[in-house]
């Protein structure tokens, strides 16, 4: 399948709630190029006790606002597809292309660019600056790109996710749960085209869980974000439209989930 992919350029789309009523039709993901395409990927890396072969043919195509759930057991390769996906774990071999780049050829000045301008990553352990306040650590990414208005945009975006009132707020002074909303802020504020979120709620309890996942499809719905959600809960993966399952490093499976529409996956 991913033979056939073709990349095209993923588009800004601007505003912090644009309604999905007023996208223009050309940006439907039905009607769109794929946004992600990964052709034969390998990945390999080193440990003490010799080279890992934890990658071994991924091909995988992606359509523009897609919503994936990423699903396999402990140590089938989920986080290191997201890390070669992100540009953070270069391929061994294969290609990676994304929003219109292939991205296995960048340079690390391009590939920081890259993950800049198209990528926003929510990780299990939220991965928060310490030392940084809540607006700090979603306006940094912003201030590297160079954004003057990183502040405000920050602010904007954690009042969004519901932690307005914590903006001053270091890590340490938040719950779980507030910590994930902030590092969704600033997975999102910079309106990537592509979110990657591995196991998201994995530290939070069940209710706390609900209303970020809620968030996150919100947010994604919102915006037409193509998001891609590692779990290893099988009701949250059925939340997105399609389900991509791995073992030893190979798709082993890939299914469509019954009755998900793109947009129609939002807040349940
Ligand atoms: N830096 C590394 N060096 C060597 N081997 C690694 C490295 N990172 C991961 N691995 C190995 O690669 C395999 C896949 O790891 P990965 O973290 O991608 O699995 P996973 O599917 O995300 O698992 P989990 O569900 O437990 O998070 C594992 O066997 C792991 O031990
Ligand atoms: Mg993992």
């Amino acid at each position: 399948m991913a033979k056939d992919c073709v990349v095209a350029p993923a588009p800004k789309l601007h505003p912090l709630a644009m309604p999905t009523a007023r996208l223009p039709s050309s940006l439907s993901p039905l009607h769109a190029a794929p946004a992600l395409a990964l052709r034969e990927v390998h990945l390999s890396l080193q440990s003490t006790s010799g080279s890992v072969h934890i990658l071994r043919g991924i091909d995988l195509c992606v359509e523009l606002g897609e919503t994936i759930g990423v699903v396999g057991p402990s140590g089938s390769g989920k986080t290191s597809l997201l890390m070669v996906i992100a540009g953070l774990e270069q391929a061994t071999r294969g290609t990676v292309s994304a929003a219109g780049m292939d991205i296995t050829r960048l340079s690390e000045d391009r590939l920081a660019h890259f993950r800049r301008e198209h990528v926003g990553i929510v990780f299990q352990n939220f991965h928060l600056i310490p030392t940084m306040t809540a607006i700090e650590n979603v306006a940094l990414p912003m201030e590297l790109a160079g954004d003057r208005d990183a502040f405000s945009r920050a602010e904007a975006a954690l009042i969004a996710v519901g932690v307005g009132h914590r903006l001053h707020h270091f890590p340490s002074q938040l719950s779980g749960g507030e910590q994930q909303r902030v590092a969704l802020a600033r997975a999102f504020a910079p309106e990537p085209t592509l979110l990657l979120a591995d196991e998201p709620t994995g530290n939070l309890d069940g209710e706390t869980g609900d209303e970020v996942i809620n968030l996150l499809f919100d947010l994604h719905r919102r915006r037409r974000t193509t998001l891609l959600l590692i779990t290893h809960d099988p009701a949250l993966a059925d939340r997105c439209e399609r389900i991509v399952e791995l073992k030893d490093g190979l798709i082993v499976g890939d299914r469509k989930v019954p009755g998900r529409r793109p947009g129609a996956q939002a807040v349940l």
